[in-house]
């Protein structure tokens, strides 16, 4: 059965209590939907060495890449902030990576009140986007 929207968000709200971030006390959750219906989780993953401190988003991708599973279609991002907090730059452009051409990815940020999603998509939240095509690569063209 496909995956619904509403499915997904819980899943991310339940990454959201996994996170370790002992040191930034912002928790966030992560939870994707890939095209062969299967959902991946991400936390937050922080460290004393502060600068090893990993994203939700990306600890989800590279769940789901390392599966095989790339194609990404939808990505849920949950904070615990008044107002829903879309991905940092980092994760923004690691999004990107996996908007083969004819596949966007839909960005769903939720806050505090999980019924008042914000949502986005992958084209969108870099102008100017550095991207495969910059390095005359097709990433559909990569091994499978
Ligand atoms: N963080 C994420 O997990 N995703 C984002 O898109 C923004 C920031 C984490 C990193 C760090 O553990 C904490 O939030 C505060 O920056």
């Amino acid at each position: 059965m496909q995956i619904s929207e509403e499915q997904l968000i819980q899943e991310a709200l339940k990454a959201k209590e996994r996170a370790y971030c002992p040191y930034s006390n912002f928790r966030v959750g992560c939870s994707l939907l890939t095209k062969t219906n299967k959902i991946y989780t991400g936390c937050n993953v922080e460290n004393a060495s502060y600068g090893l401190c990993v994203c939700a988003e990306r600890v989800a991708i590279c769940k789901a890449v390392s599966e095989g599973d790339r194609q990404i279609s939808t990505i849920v991002v949950s904070c615990d902030t008044d107002e829903p907090t879309f991905p940092c730059g980092m994760c923004r452009q690691t999004i990107i990576e996996f908007c083969y051409a004819g596949n966007d990815i839909k960005i769903i940020a939720i806050g505090k009140d999980q019924t008042k999603p914000k949502y986005s998509k992958g084209s969108e939240v870099i102008p100017f986007a550095f991207v495969p095509k910059d390095l005359n690569v097709d990433p559909q063209l990569e091994n499978k």
